[in-house]
């Protein structure tokens, strides 16, 4: 599947976004290497910090189907905005433990598109390696 296939499936994940708070809809696709999508949208709560968002939604999904990062090829994430979302804080907190650090991570409205790794949006991160004894 090419970038641009993934891209296109994270759209149709993005509709199937809940979020009538912020309006804002998101959607993501993680390709695992045995071929299989998993998809992701942001899902809000009346409660605005229980809700979640897309990407972290996607990958607790292919977690939860019992992938982990060395099955993760590539992870798109989109929205509709005026520019590339990139992951929130929280989000690039989680990707950086459930993502190996050069996974590509494929970002996209429809007019604009850029591929970026953990390791360049979240450098000196804190991780699971700082707590090993
Ligand atoms: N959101 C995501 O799903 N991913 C991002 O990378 C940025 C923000 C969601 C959270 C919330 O539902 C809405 O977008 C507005 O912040």
């Amino acid at each position: 599947m090419t970038k641009d296939e993934l891209i296109q499936e994270a759209f149709k994940a993005m509709k199937h976004t809940y979020s009538p708070y912020s309006h804002f809809p998101v959607g993501a696709a993680v390709l695992t290497s045995d071929g299989e999508v998993t998809y992701g949208a942001n899902i809000e709560n009346a409660s605005y910090p229980a809700g979640i968002c897309g990407e972290r939604a996607a990958l607790f999904a292919a977690y939860s189907k019992g992938y982990t990062r060395d099955d993760i090829v590539a992870l798109a994430i989109v929205s509709n905005g005026k520019r590339i979302a990139a992951p929130c804080g929280v989000c690039r907190q989680v990707l950086y433990e459930l993502l190996n650090s050069d996974t590509p991570i494929y970002l996209a409205t429809p007019d604009e598109q850029k591929t970026v790794t953990m390791q360049e949006i979240l450098p000196m991160a804190f991780g699971p390696e700082d707590l090993a004894e």
